[in-house]
This record gives C-alpha cells, sequence and structure tokens, in this order.
C-alpha cells in the first residue's frame, strides 16, 4: 500500500467512544469531531466486551459514519481478547486499528502479520502509553517505514503512563512533557502523525484550553478526547487561526510574485521567509480545505 501520510489528514479532534454505549454511539453522528475512535479496550468492562462488538457490528452495518476517519481500538495483542477484536477489524474494515500498550515494534509487526493476506486497507496507530513504548518510541516509528508499512499515527497515552511510572496528574505535566517530546519528535522522524493524550477532568473547559494549546506548542497534530463537550475546544486550538491563515495567504503571495521565482528568501513586512515556511503555509491551506470539504454534520 501507499505510505499513508502521502494522504494529509485532518486529526484536530480524535474523540473515544466506548463500544459499549450506544447512546453514545448514535451521538458521533451529530458531532463535529475529525476522528472517531470506537473503544473496544479499557472503557468496556470484561463481560461486556462481546455486546460491545456486536453493537459495532450493527452500527458499521447500519448507520455508518461517513467522511470522518473511523478506528477501532482494539484491546491488546496479548489480551484474551484480540482474535474476537481482530476478526470484527476483518469485517468492518475500519479506516484505522489502534493499538493499545505498544512496547516493541514487534508489536506492529505482529499486528501486521494480522491484517495482511486480505485486501483490508485498514492503517495502524500506536497507542503510546507504557514505559517500555515510550523508550522504545525511535525503533516503533522507524518500523512503520517500509513502503508497505501500515503504521500511520503515535497517541498518547498519559493515563496508563502515570500508572506505569508513577508520575501523578499535574497541571502543567511537567514531569511527562519530555517523554512526550520524545514520541513527538520519533513520529516526526518517520513522517507519523501524532496525538496528545484525554484530559480526564471533562467538565472543566479552561483547563483543556491550556492544555489543547500545551499540546499544539508541543507539535502535535490534535488531542483524543473522552466527551462531546471537548470537541469545539480541540478544534479551535489545533484548527488554524485567522491571523496564521492571512499570514499563510501572504507567504504564498509573495513566492507567487514573479520576481521571486528563483529566490529561495524573500522579505515581508520586515522579516526574512524561506520556501520552507511556503511548504508550511500550503499545508495550512489545504488543511482549512479539508476542514471545509468536511463541513458540519447535520
Ligand atoms: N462519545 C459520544 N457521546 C458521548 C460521549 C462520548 N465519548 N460521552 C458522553 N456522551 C453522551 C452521553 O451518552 C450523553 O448522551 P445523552 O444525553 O443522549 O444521554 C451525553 O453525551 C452527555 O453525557 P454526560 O452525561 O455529560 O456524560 P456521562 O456522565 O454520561 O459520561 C463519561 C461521562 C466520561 C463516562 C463518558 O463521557 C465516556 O464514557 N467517555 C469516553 C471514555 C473513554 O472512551 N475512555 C477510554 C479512552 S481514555
Ligand atoms: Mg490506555
Amino acid at each position: 500500500m501507499s505510505h499513508p501520510l502521502e494522504i494529509p489528514r485532518l486529526r484536530r479532534s480524535v474523540l473515544s467512544v466506548p463500544a459499549i454505549n450506544q447512546r453514545a454511539l448514535e451521538k458521533t453522528h451529530a458531532l463535529d469531531c475529525d476522528v472517531v475512535i470506537f473503544d473496544l479496550e479499557d472503557s468496556v468492562a470484561v463481560e461486556k466486551k462481546a455486546e460491545a462488538r456486536d453493537n459495532l457490528r450493527r452500527f458499521f452495518k447500519h448507520t455508518p459514519l461517513s467522511g470522518r476517519e473511523t478506528v477501532i481500538r482494539i484491546n491488546a495483542l496479548d489480551s484474551d481478547f484480540v482474535a474476537d477484536d481482530l476478526e470484527l477489524v476483518h469485517a468492518l474494515a475500519p479506516d484505522v486499528v489502534a493499538l493499545p500498550k505498544v512496547n516493541d515494534a514487534s508489536c506492529i509487526k505482529r499486528l501486521e502479520a494480522q491484517l495482511d493476506g486480505a485486501s483490508l486497507q485498514t492503517r495502524i496507530w500506536a497507542m503510546m502509553e507504557t514505559a517500555c513504548g515510550i523508550t522504545n518510541s525511535i525503533e516503533i516509528a522507524k518500523s512503520g517505514k517500509s513502503a508497505d508499512g501500515r503504521l500511520d499515527c503515535f497517541v498518547i497515552g498519559l493515563n496508563d503512563l502515570r500508572k506505569d511510572t508513577g508520575v501523578p496528574a499535574r497541571p502543567g505535566r511537567a514531569y511527562l512533557v519530555p517523554w512526550m517530546m520524545q514520541v513527538v519528535l520519533a513520529a516526526r522522524a518517520h513522517g507519523l502523525g501524532v496525538i496528545d493524550s484525554v484530559f480526564n477532568d471533562f467538565r472543566d473547559r479552561q483547563a483543556l484550553e491550556e492544555e489543547c494549546v500545551q499540546g499544539r506548542d508541543m507539535g502535535f497534530d490534535g488531542k483524543m478526547l473522552i466527551h462531546p463537550d471537548q470537541v469545539e475546544i480541540a478544534n479551535h486550538v489545533f484548527g488554524p487561526s485567522p491571523e496564521a491563515i492571512e499570514e499563510a495567504k501572504a507567504v504564498i503571495a509573495a513566492f507567487s510574485r514573479p520576481e521571486a521565482r528563483d529566490l529561495n528568501v524573500v522579505t515581508m513586512d520586515g522579516h526574512m521567509v524561506e520556501r520552507l515556511h511556503l511548504e508550511q503555509a500550503e499545508k495550512l491551506v489545504a488543511q482549512i480545505s479539508l476542514i471545509e470539504k468536511r463541513g458540519k454534520p447535520a
């Protein structure tokens, strides 16, 4: 398959929906999130796994989502549920399967082996949420690099990582930031997307906004979310601001002038702009057109 990142994607708001919750599943049609993760893992009790799979089977058959990237989060590879989860993935062919608790590159290879052989285009997202996973993030990112590799995004999972390491939840995430930046860097070095972790206190809109701004400034594409009320804030913070749009258009205009044709550097309002800024501006314009193309849910 072609390398997944050749296609630009919109991933400002990545909403997790417990597959056991039928009302929540139905609600997704009306939500303005860019991506929906149908969760079979942590939000579904052990005794309810089969019922959750049945819910997804019905949902995909009768009321499938359109225009949004769809992800099914399966249970960990060494769990008792993964065989049935993978059978479901083969039947429903979501855009993405999210693999929890990825400790090393062999986890990706094992999952790829389970997906190969069928005509599935399904890509892989790796949950980076264990101490081993973070320390191996470079090797894991590299493993997705092969021409037929399916890995295309990392998602940080701080609830598990805090549990694994004993680092408590604190505003600002000071002691977690170095590990998170390691994951961002590994992802970018190997052409992967990267999504920030959930924010648990879903009634606190201001604190969510602050954490979104922090995640955006750290280089994340968007944020994993747990509640519909979080979608608008993530879309706003991870989307292009009016100032950024204006600036991008000015950069594109500056490089479109005939006299700039052979120049790699131009001056704009007293500051230097390089051709690499033109590439960034074109990406931003592409993001705007993806947002417009998706439109708002009815
Ligand atoms: N996706 C879609 N709809 C959701 C939703 C979600 N993640 N979370 C809540 N809703 C819906 C509820 O079903 C409810 O719908 P209704 O009004 O039709 O009944 C509405 O939004 C309001 O929900 P609210 O009462 O504010 O929240 P709650 O107390 O029912 O649920 C949580 C709170 C945290 C339990 C719930 O949001 C949730 O399960 N989130 C996802 C958790 C998850 O995926 N964890 C794993 C990843 S870390
Ligand atoms: Mg987790």
